[in-house]
């Protein structure tokens, strides 16, 4: 595994509130977080993906909660942030990663199959932001929103990501320019295809997996710690005058015109 570049506990004294943060990149990303000093409340929908994530960090010498919410529902966001209040004191960094996503053909997805997806990935993400908007603005913190590449092309069967990722991407930089103001920025990492994920086992057909990797320029897939290692940065002070970048972190893959099913 790649070391930790960066400086030792870089986030120290930092709170951070990661939504998918029990499992896939946003479960790598809460434990980088943790290693780099944060301390961490990990929501999603499901108690078992949470548990053993929070006590993998406990384990380490870091400090996690494990919160159950469906990032769908305003009131249960804003108990999760109350609850991250009630046990860490503040909240400096949010990292929007909890996404819903399956591969369907356009004229197949029913309204409800496109409305989940993007009730999940952008209507969350904006529910997130609005309940965490007055703490990182006495905090002074930044939000990290997962977006993807997939809109940056039409990529069959991801209608529904897509447009929710598109919105997503819309989102960061509109908040960027009104909440800049109050000192808290607003960025996005954009994967390409990162092993090790569900994303990637059950989106990505294993006679599909050669053809993806040939067209990345770096010659490999992403893995979880280059998002993770992204994702310290931006969320650090290392970052402080960045504020409405979606960082593409593919190894080239989009520019290269070759999408999943391309
Ligand atoms: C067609 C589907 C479907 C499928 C669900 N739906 N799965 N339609 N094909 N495979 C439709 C349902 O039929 C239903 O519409 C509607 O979506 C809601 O489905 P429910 O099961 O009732 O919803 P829910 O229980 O809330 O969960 C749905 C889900 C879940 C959140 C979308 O299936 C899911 O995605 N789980 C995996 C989460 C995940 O892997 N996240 C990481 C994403 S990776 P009808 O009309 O029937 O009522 C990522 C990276 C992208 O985003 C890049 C990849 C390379």
């Amino acid at each position: 595994m790649m070391e930790n570049i960066f400086a030792e506990k870089i986030l120290a004294q930092r709170v951070a509130f990661v939504t998918g943060g029990g499992t896939g990149i946003t479960g790598g990303v809460a434990r980088a977080l943790a290693e780099n000093g944060a301390r961490v409340a990990l929501v999603s929908r499901k108690m078992e993906h949470l548990e053993p994530a929070a006590e993998r960090i406990n384990a380490l010498g870091g400090e996690a909660l494990a919160v159950v919410a469906d990032v769908r529902q305003p009131e249960e966001v804003e108990r999760a942030i109350a609850q991250t209040l009630e046990r860490f004191g503040s909240l400096d960094i949010v990292v929007n990663g909890a996404a819903g996503n399956f591969l369907c053909a356009a004229e197949e997805l029913s309204p409800n199959g496109f409305g989940t997806v993007v009730d999940i990935d952008l209507k969350g993400t904006f529910n997130v932001c609005r309940a965490a908007f007055a703490e990182l603005k006495k905090s002074g913190g930044s939000i990290l929103n997962i977006s993807a590449t997939l809109h940056y092309l039409g990529t069959p069967y991801q209608l529904h990501v897509s447009a929710a990722k598109a919105g997503v991407d819309a989102l960061t930089r509109n908040l960027a320019v009104e909440w800049g103001r109050h000192g808290i920025r607003v960025n996005a990492i954009a994967p390409g295809p990162i092993e090790d994920t569900e994303g990637m086992s059950r989106l990505v057909p294993e006679p599909v997996k050669e053809k993806l990797k040939r067209g990345i320029p770096l010659g490999r897939f992403g893995r979880i710690r280059d998002i993770e290692q992204a994702a310290i940065f931006l969320c650090s002070d290392a970052a402080s005058f960045i504020n409405g970048a979606v960082l593409v972190v593919d190894g080239g893959q989009w520019l290269s015109n070759r999408m999943v099913g391309g």
